[in-house]
């Protein structure tokens, strides 16, 4: 059992022991991206599990890690920062700022140019166009064409003006590691390329990381770092040129390092999921609030829609079968077959497409999860999730627990036995999952109520404002 620290003193987190230290550590990087501390509400869903978050607070933290729960106690002069403070690293320049400079080298596909694009604006991408009649026209410079796999360096733009970062190494409670190791691995994920091209700059990170001597003290359990992309590409098992991905979560350096990554393995609870990067990237509090008021008041033509891709070359494959069947029901499901049109992301088709639709059906893509369901949300529409790796054990800060406060699950088993999804979508009525004004209403007791689009000014809680670090609606600061 982990010991209790509830009676814990006062002393700075580097006179404690490790274990007090990770918990310290925890509870600092949780209050980055908590909802305690920003509004996040961007997607209407949040509006929602906020309030599940203020009165079940506690069961959104893992249940496999209950002493990291309220221990930490920061130092009493810690005013402003609750939580603590955060070194950043100043890493070699080949570790992150290099990436971005030679960006024409980091795509597989030199023609696409996409990366370039992608790392550009501090990582939202280029501003997005032809939005005009989806977002309010006042709105529309804080939409970018960002790329979902741009978080992290998104967070460490941010992270450079957190109020509660530090310079001074003894003060800090824990030290962010502002390395792109999805950049750096995204070009040698395909083609003939080794393992060591796969590892290289990882190798190089934590060989110069367990020099520091803030790094000797913990041995790395009070660092932590964003991973770009999903933790699968970071898991090769064997030394395996032919192998998928880098071994960098493997290797024995990163075993104390937490890492938050777009989607999590669940068996790892040093790795927390945080949402996607989405196109909205509001640049004030009303920004979001107004936000809020446009897609709550959207009348929707459409029960619910499809966006995506058939593969090809995947037997019996589920997207196939989805587009199907949304192409035969055609007065209640809306379809992008992005086969045929381009379906970048954001791209302004897509994003009509989820503000005129109630659901939106979301089977796994390259992993359980995906970007679209955020972009989904955004515009106010529901997911319908067809695995339960799609949500179960994702999310934690952000998203309820309780999946079925804020999406509908039918298992993809079933739809392919014949389950109906337009019959199973009709059985929650508009006003179920519209505004719910009365509070009392908003717990996810009641079954199969979708409280989906209730108050969100109630819970707009102390986002201040450009602080608001927006990944799929907002990893929040302060
Ligand atoms: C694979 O490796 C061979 C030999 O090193 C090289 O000639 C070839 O261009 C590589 N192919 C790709 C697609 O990178
Ligand atoms: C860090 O790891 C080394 C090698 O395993 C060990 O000797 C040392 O005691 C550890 N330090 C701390 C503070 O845990
Ligand atoms: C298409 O819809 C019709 C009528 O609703 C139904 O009888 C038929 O089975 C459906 N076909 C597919 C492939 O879902
Ligand atoms: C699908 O149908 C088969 C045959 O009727 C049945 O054995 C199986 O349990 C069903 N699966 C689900 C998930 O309903
Ligand atoms: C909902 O809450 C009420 C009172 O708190 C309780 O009696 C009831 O059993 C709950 N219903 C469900 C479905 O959890």
């Amino acid at each position: 059992m982990l010991p209790s620290f509830s009676n814990s003193d006062h002393d700075l987190p580097k006179k404690s022991n490790t274990l007090e230290l990770r918990n310290s550590t925890f509870s600092f990087i949780k209050s980055l991206f908590s909802l305690k501390n920003c509004a996040w509400i961007v997607l209407t869903i949040l509006v929602q599990l906020l309030i599940v978050v203020f009165m079940n607070r506690a069961s959104l933290w893992p249940s496999t890690l209950p002493a990291i729960r309220d221990n930490f106690q920061a130092p009493p002069h810690e005013k402003d920062c609750e939580f603590g403070r955060v070194y950043v690293y100043d890493l070699p320049p080949v570790l992150n700022k290099e990436l971005i400079e030679n960006c024409q080298d980091l795509d597989p596909w030199p023609w696409s140019s996409k990366y370039c694009s992608a790392v550009s604006n501090g990582g939202f991408g280029p501003s997005a166009t032809g939005l005009d009649g989806i977002v309010p026209e006042n709105l529309i410079p804080a939409w970018y064409w960002t790329e979902m796999y741009a978080a992290e360096v998104i967070y460490h733009e941010r992270i450079l003006s957190y109020k509660c970062r530090t310079t001074n190494l003894d003060e800090a409670t824990a030290f962010y590691i502002p390395f792109y190791v999805g950049l750096a691995v995204g070009k040698y994920l395909w083609f003939n390329h080794t393992a060591d091209d796969r590892d290289r700059h990882s190798l190089i990170m934590l060989n110069w990381v367990k020099d520091q001597p803030s790094w000797k003290r913990t041995n790395g359990s009070d660092h932590f770092i964003m991973l770009g992309r999903l933790t699968w590409d970071f898991r090769r098992l064997h030394d395996s040129d032919t192998e998928w991905g880098t071994s960098f979560l493997y290797m024995p350096l990163m075993k104390n390092i937490l890492h938050l990554t777009v989607e999590r393995s669940q068996w790892d609870e040093l790795e927390f999921s945080v949402p996607y990067p989405t196109a909205f990237h509001p640049r004030f509090q009303s920004d979001i609030q107004q936000w809020q008021s446009y897609i709550r008041a959207r009348k929707r033509a459409s029960l619910f829609c499809f966006v995506g891709a058939t593969r090809k070359s995947f037997k019996n494959d589920f997207r196939g079968l989805l587009m199907n069947y949304c192409k035969n029901e055609s007065d209640s499901c809306r379809l992008v077959d992005c086969s045929v049109t381009h379906c970048y992301d954001g791209a302004p088709v897509i994003l009509k497409t989820f503000l005129d639709s109630d659901f939106c059906l979301q089977p796994k893509g390259d992993g359980f999860t995906r970007r679209s369901t955020f972009d989904c949300m955004l515009f106010g529409a529901i997911p319908v999730y067809f695995w339960e790796g799609s949500f179960k054990d994702q999310y934690k800060w952000h998203l309820p627990v309780a999946a079925e406060a804020y999406s509908v699950f039918v298992d993809n088993n079933e739809v392919r036995n014949g389950t109906d999804i337009r019959s199973v979508l009709e059985r929650y009525s508009r006003e179920e999952f519209d505004i719910a004004e009365d509070l009392s209403h908003l717990g996810v007791n009641g079954s199969n109520r979708l409280h989906f689009k209730p108050v969100l000014d109630s819970v707009m809680v102390s986002c201040h404002h450009i602080w608001c670090l927006n990944l799929g609606g907002g990893l929040c600061y302060s």
